[in-house]
């Protein structure tokens, strides 16, 4: 398996199937366990994340490390990457192009981890996870099931810094993982490496 991640990874480095290669300081395939359950998936990496070649470590990512820890979850026992690996010229939105090209790493990784459930953070990660048409202030919240795949949107922690008000919607979206986790078995403590 650790082949396989090491493959993927050197892939991703080596990739050059669109322009943001150009513009990219590191590639940022993702992080965390693994074998965990859950997989927590944004957008595409900004500034910081280009910077240290690893996902959600700039101000979102403190968010969200903050919301995962309120229900028991850390980057030891989640797998946290993104669907675009390298980052968008000013954090613009990734093109259509991008992500096509981009999905099979992203496609590979979840094949590897085999996760239980895919938390989509914000409207870009929804749309290439759950329905191209997804309008994420009525869809999130709603989990959604194939082939045995939980699956739910909730809002990108980088919106809820900019609208704090939306942050009730987003605690109960992550009360509502914390309540699929129970039903689907899965303790967190379980999920880390120690097993
Ligand atoms: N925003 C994202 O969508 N992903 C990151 O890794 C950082 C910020």
């Amino acid at each position: 398996m650790e082949d396989k991640w090491a493959d993927l990874f050197e892939r991703i480095d080596a990739c050059r199937n669109c322009e943001l290669c150009k513009t990219r300081i590191n590639t940022v395939p993702g992080m965390g366990n693994p074998e965990a359950d859950i997989m927590f998936v944004g957008e595409a990496p900004g500034a910081e994340e280009d910077y240290q070649g690893r996902p959600f470590v700039g101000a979102s990512g403190q968010l969200l490390d903050q919301m995962m820890n309120s229900i028991h979850l850390n980057r030891e026992n989640t797998y946290i990457t993104n669907i675009i690996k390298c980052r968008p010229p000013r954090n613009r939105t990734p093109l259509p192009e991008e992500a096509q090209v981009c999905m099979p790493y992203f496609r590979e990784q979840v094949r590897l981890v085999r996760p239980k459930i895919i938390v989509a953070l914000g409207a870009t990660a929804a749309k290439y996870l759950i329905d191209s048409n997804i309008a994420i202030t009525k869809q999130r919240g709603i989990w959604v099931e194939r082939k045995g795949l939980h699956m739910i949107a909730t809002f990108h922690p980088s919106y809820l810094l900019r609208d704090q008000s939306q942050k009730r919607l987003a605690w109960a979206d992550f009360k509502s993982i914390r309540d699929k986790m129970k039903e689907l078995g899965i303790s967190p403590e379980r999920s880390t490496d120690d097993e």
